[in-house]
């Protein structure tokens, strides 16, 4: 395999090049570190968002969905911790306006100190003594634009969910233990924002907050870290490149007293995608007394009242988008031949099987269109009737597409038609009335 960097490089051109992910607003110099998803990448994000969707509210009984707004009471970020903790540790050159995390390991001193140089102009002394920086995004609501106006684009959705708790109780009668789902948009101010997708200003979550009578809550947690290490590996991630890390006392979250990352091995090393965090009754206290209002659970069996714990499942579509590229680029050799796949699991792979014409005369591209036509009511397809057959195919191979099928001559005569697998290469003929089916088994395999 190519070097670390290069891979990163070498996808971010394909990635690119093919339509998975361009930079924001690109025509005018690029938005630092927000991305947008094109034709391909968004079929892949929304194959891995609903099949989380699935995973988590409707194979479970227990689980319920919500859709809560970016936009929040300011109070509720008071109530979280993230006004007052929320922040990083940030240094300025006085000499360039370079901004800095105080940790940056380039700086060479202690900033604020005579000796202390800046990592990008070389002065010394230049650098200020760190300053917290807090990292959430602020806006105003409202023509005003003053304090009292003040509202914030959520650093993350799970506090959508702790304040709408007992609406979804109470509205869809669940009993604890039960759990509430969300996808949304996040955003954060990061400072040492990079590595294409992994780090981004805007992002999208998807996180469960599972409420639990508090004595069961470790119980729960280890269920719920298995789990999701499951999920992962069901969307085809190599195993061996996945790892839990368990947090120090020095890396716990301000309301976590336990927490475990799942981590991939990325070209840039091993790295967080996911959170499984115990949060205790930390964020519903915190809102009990922030709000005045009571979030207590009533035990409708035991009368006991209690205010739950929570154990929290966090991931970023955007993050497992990256997870699931670098997992599944492939360099190799074929017949003398290099090409590059991208090897998706058929269930989040963007488009799920390519129709070709092998020619474009002799009834060939009527009958590939009358299947493709059929296909695509089913699921995502795609026609390509230009180029070398070699080329469409490597054309597919770099989209992930798990299926090739091709109209040649025999299919004139006998109706059936090739199906080529991206993953082996081999090739048999399937009757073409009965492809939707045969390839629906596989999808769903
Ligand atoms: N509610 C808990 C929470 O937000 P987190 O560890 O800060 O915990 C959870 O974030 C997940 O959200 C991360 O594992 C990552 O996948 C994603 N995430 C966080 N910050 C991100 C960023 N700046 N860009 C992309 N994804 C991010």
């Amino acid at each position: 395999m190519p070097a670390a960097n290069s891979v990163m490089e070498k996808l971010v051109s394909l990635a690119k090049r093919r339509g998975f992910v361009f930079q924001s607003s690109e025509i005018y110099g690029g938005l630092g570190s927000v991305w947008d998803y094109g034709p391909l990448g968004v079929e892949l994000k929304k194959n891995l968002k609903e099949r989380w969707w699935r995973s988590m509210v409707h194979e479970r009984e227990d689980i319920e969905g919500l859709d809560a707004a970016i936009l929040m009471h300011p109070k509720v970020w008071e109530a979280s911790g993230h006004v007052a903790g929320f922040t990083d540790p940030l240094v300025d050159c006085k000499h360039c306006k370079n901004r800095f995390r105080a940790d940056d390991p380039r700086i060479k001193g202690k900033p604020g100190e005579p000796d202390a140089q800046c990592p990008v102009c070389g002065s010394r002394g230049t650098l200020t003594a760190p300053r917290m920086f807090n990292l959430m995004f602020k806006t105003f609501m409202g023509p005003v634009e003053d304090a009292a106006a003040l509202v914030y684009l959520r650093p993350e959705t799970a506090q959508g969910i702790y304040v709408n708790y007992l609406n979804v109780q109470q509205s869809s009668r669940q009993k604890i233990p039960f759990g509430i789902a969300q996808i949304g948009k996040a955003f954060r101010n990061e400072i040492t924002p990079g590595n294409f997708i992994f780090r981004t200003r805007e992002f999208e979550q998807m996180e469960m907050q599972f409420f639990v009578k508090p004595g069961t809550d470790s119980e729960w947690f280890e269920f719920w870290k298995a789990q999701r290490m499951e999920w992962h590996c069901g969307l085809g991630i190599r195993r061996d490149k996945l790892r839990f890390h368990q947090h120090g006392k020095d890396e716990l979250a301000h309301y976590a007293k336990d927490a475990y990352d799942i981590e991939y091995e990325f070209p840039f090393g091993w790295h967080e995608f996911e959170g499984v965090h115990n949060r205790t009754d930390f964020d519903l206290s915190r809102h009990q007394q922030f709000s005045g209002k009571k979030l207590e659970y009533l035990d409708p069996e035991t009368k006991e009242r209690f205010v739950p714990y929570v154990v929290e499942t966090s991931v970023g579509a955007d993050r497992t988008a990256l997870v699931v590229l670098c997992d599944a680029y492939h360099e190799e050799d074929v017949q003398g031949d290099q090409r590059v796949v991208m090897r998706f699991h058929p269930g989040i792979a963007p488009i799920k099987a390519a129709v070709f014409p092998l020619v474009n005369k002799d009834g060939m591209p009527e009958l590939a269109r009358r299947i493709f036509d059929d296909l695509r009511g089913r699921f995502n397809a795609f026609y390509d009737d230009s180029g070398s057959i070699g080329r469409r195919y490597r054309r597919q191979d770099e989209a992930g597409t798990p299926f090739g099928i091709t109209v040649d001559g025999q299919s004139i005569s006998d109706g059936s038609v090739t199906v080529r697998d991206r993953d082996t290469l081999q090739q048999e003929r399937v009757a073409a009335e009965r492809l939707g089916t045969f390839l629906a088994e596989k999808l769903t395999a």
